[in-house]
């Protein structure tokens, strides 16, 4: 179906394949399952309202205009008649149009608000390997970028491969110089994380995007606070540390950073320091594979659970899909209210 989809699309508008990756294998092809996810999320707009409209934000960085989402709804709905078998009717077709409708409206109505520019050229200015696959890279960009702490945005890296974006949070809360940190893990095979760790220098340019997300904090909120980070999930909370000890003087902030080995815990020792200057932050850093560590073990989420009572706190969740899926049910069984937790979960791929 994937297949089919953009070839409708390209076929029907052949300029747009430059939009796209030079190698796009179908199995991976990541916009139709972007799409369908979406409409399925039509019925809760309150929730994805802001989240649809920074995506139209961020899509101004591959230059789409209105008519292109005419040609990507057109070949979505051919695709799915084309698949659907005799189960598709008339209805579907409507409810799958209006849905599609509503949805790039929103994305329509977030880029043309947006007065910002579409990307962002930056330097890398600094470039460390934290471990055998963490680095840390501090980039400036050449324009002001305004973002606020715990918030994520598109990243290319253009040298290796051109038109391929992923998104990384920002590890810092905004500063007056505008240069910006990133924790980045090289996975597998993957294309932009491993450039971003083994290939990038400083001295070589990065494109970004329109910042996203809503992990930020709520200042009016009283509650305690607790962040529970897996790897470079860190990265967010970082920035959120960072924004707290401008202002936070009366809420007691408690840290589970977890990792598989102490190597992987790849900035603990900053953890501590502002842990060893603000006497209301504690850090508790987990390990699950290491035999010869001397403090908590196992999984981040079942240390969580053996602190606590954390009926009254604010909770903010980072790291793999897995690390987040778990921690979630953890604190729903710990009957932590939904309301009061979030999280932006590293995405599957
Ligand atoms: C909101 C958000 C914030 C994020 N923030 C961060 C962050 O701060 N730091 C961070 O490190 N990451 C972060 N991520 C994850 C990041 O966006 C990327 O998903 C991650 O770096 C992998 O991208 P990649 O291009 O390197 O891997 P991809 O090329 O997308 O590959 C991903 C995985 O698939 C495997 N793979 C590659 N090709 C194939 C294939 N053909 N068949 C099967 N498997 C394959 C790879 O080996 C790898 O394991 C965040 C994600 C989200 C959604
Ligand atoms: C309802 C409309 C749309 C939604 C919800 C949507 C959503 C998304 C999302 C979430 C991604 C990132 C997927 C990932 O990295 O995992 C993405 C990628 C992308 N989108 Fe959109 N998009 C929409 C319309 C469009 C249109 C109209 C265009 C222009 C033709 C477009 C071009 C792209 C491109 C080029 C990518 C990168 C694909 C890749 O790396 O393989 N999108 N989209």
């Amino acid at each position: 179906m994937a297949g089919y989809f953009y070839a409708r699309i390209f076929l029907n508008n052949p300029g747009v394949r430059d939009m796209f990756p030079v190698t796009m294998d179908v199995q991976r092809a990541r916009l139709l399952g972007a799409i369908v996810t979406a409409v399925q999320s039509v019925d809760d707009p309150d929730r994805f309202d802001e989240y649809l409209r920074s995506l139209g934000r961020d899509h101004r960085k591959f230059q789409v205009v209105p008519e292109h989402y005419e040609v990507v709804g057109a070949a979505l709905l051919e695709a799915m008649r084309t698949f659907a078998g005799p189960e598709w009717s008339h209805e579907y077709d409507q409810a799958w149009r209006d849905a599609y409708d509503v949805i790039a409206r929103k994305m329509l109505a977030g880029a043309s608000a947006d007065s910002n520019p579409a990307w962002w050229h930056a330097e890398v200015i600094a470039h460390e390997r934290r471990s055998s696959d963490i680095a840390m890279l501090t980039v400036r960009p050449f324009q002001q970028l305004e973002y606020r702490a715990g918030q994520y945005l598109s990243v290319e890296v253009p040298k290796f491969h051109p038109r391929v974006w992923r998104t990384y949070s920002v590890a810092n809360a905004p500063r007056t110089d505008n240069t910006m940190d990133f924790h980045v893990r090289a996975l597998g095979a993957g294309w932009v994380s491993g450039a971003l760790v083994r290939r990038v220098q400083a001295g070589d340019l990065l494109r970004l995007a329109a910042p996203m997300g809503t992990m930020v904090l709520d200042r009016r909120s009283t509650r305690d606070i607790v962040f529970v980070a897996g790897g470079t999930g860190l990265s967010p909370i970082k920035a959120l540390l960072e924004d707290l000890t401008t202002f936070n003087r009366t809420r007691w902030v408690h840290v589970f950073f977890g990792a598989r080995n102490r190597d992987d815990l790849y900035d603990l020792a900053s953890l501590q320091e502002m842990a060893a200057a603000y006497p209301w932050l504690s850090i508790v850093p987990v390990c699950s594979e290491d035999p010869g560590w001397g403090g908590e073990e196992g999984s981040v989420t079942d240390t969580l659970s053996r602190f606590g009572p954390w009926m009254e706190h604010d909770f903010f969740v980072s790291g793999s899909p897995m690390m987040v899926r778990t921690t979630l049910r953890t604190l729903s069984q710990l009957k932590v209210p939904q309301t009061r937790i979030r999280y932006d979960a590293f995405s599957e791929h």
